[in-house]
């Protein structure tokens, strides 16, 4: 026998020394939810462990993560009902307690990397990413509605505008907005390949923003599709977006392939809510190792080609890392 391929794995440090991929804490995102108050701490019940946090709580959690390597957050906040309305209007109210918190935000973390969310569905009283009307979602009507959440959001000192409502021709709408309001250095993240999955179910409880009526199918894709994310993907860059973005994750580690091979921009690919529920459920009744289902869940993005990866476990992942060095 001549290639003997155990050869290369009979030491730890040969192991090492042949890895292909690594996983830096630095290519890591934390989502974080906002809700109005102080000293709220709410535990997301599809999603243990993951909490909702008012804004003084949430400034102490992003300086727990700074302090393990976790500089990037992808911020949502958790709108009450009574708030909500057709046109999402509070998405860019001048007392919106997102736009206040993100201020505060940089102002206590000037190092840290905020990453916003550009959608109607947490602010709309009809729950979709889109302007409805008899039960149609309005792409061209939707677009100024956007785009004035991401002047505000520019304005309140986000690093990134992260739109993932999946209307047409959006991204060029928002960076032709942010670039007239002077907003040349916000950047855009942009939910280029986004699935209508069956995964965000843990995300719309946190936030509260399932539906009301009808799913998500009009805009969001459909999940048997591949080659359409290249057509996404070719827009968005087209269309000015800085880093482009496949979602969910696990499920899609196929288009984060095709994306990485076939562009020439960042790749980031979100593990999402329902991915991350499997895992702590399966975990919590003994079924599977959580630190080492994590990790290889965590490597299985990277070596698909996610340059940058949001995940729920991202501080978990940075605290057993930082233990076991
Ligand atoms: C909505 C939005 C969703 C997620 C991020 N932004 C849910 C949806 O499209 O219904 C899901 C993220 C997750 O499940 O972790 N604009």
């Amino acid at each position: 026998m001549l290639q003997r391929p155990r050869r290369n794995r009979l030491t730890p440090v040969l192991r090492n020394l042949v890895q292909e991929n690594h996983l830096q804490i630095s290519s890591l995102v934390q989502p974080l939810f906002l809700i109005p108050g102080e000293n709220i701490k709410l535990e997301i019940k599809s999603l243990p462990g993951i909490f909702r946090f008012s804004e003084d709580l949430l400034l102490e959690e992003i300086g727990a993560c700074m302090s393990l390597g976790i500089n990037t957050f992808l911020i949502f906040p958790a709108i009450p009902e009574e708030w909500k309305d057709k046109s999402a209007s509070y998405s860019y109210s001048p007392d919106n307690f997102y736009l206040k918190a993100a201020k505060n935000i940089k102002k206590q973390y000037p190092a840290s990397c905020i990453i916003s969310d550009v959608a109607m569905d947490p602010y709309s009283s009809d729950g979709h990413d889109g302007w409805v009307e008899d039960g149609q979602i309005l792409n061209d009507k939707t677009l100024p509605v956007l785009a004035k959440m991401a002047m505000a959001q520019a304005e309140a000192g986000f690093d990134l505008i992260g739109p993932s409502d999946m209307m047409d021709g959006r991204v060029q709408f928002i960076r032709e907005s942010l670039d007239k309001a002077g907003f040349t250095q916000t950047g855009i993240l942009s939910y280029t390949a986004k699935y209508a999955s069956a995964f965000y179910g843990p995300f719309r409880d946190a936030l509260d923003s399932a539906p009301k009526s009808g799913d998500k199918k009009t805009y969001q894709m459909n999940p048997a599709n591949l080659q359409e994310a290249l057509k996404e993907a070719h827009l968005d860059i087209s269309e000015g977006a800085d880093i482009i973005m496949v979602k969910p994750a696990l499920h899609y580690l196929d288009v984060i392939h095709l994306l990485k091979t076939n562009t020439n921009i960042p790749i980031a690919a979100y593990h999402v809510s329902g991915e991350c529920a499997m895992l702590i459920a399966a975990a919590q009744n003994g079924w599977l190792d959580r630190k080492k289902a994590i990790e290889e869940t965590l490597m299985g993005i990277k070596r698909a080609g996610a340059d940058i990866i949001i995940t729920y476990f991202a501080r978990e992942y940075a605290e057993n890392t930082t233990k076991q060095s």
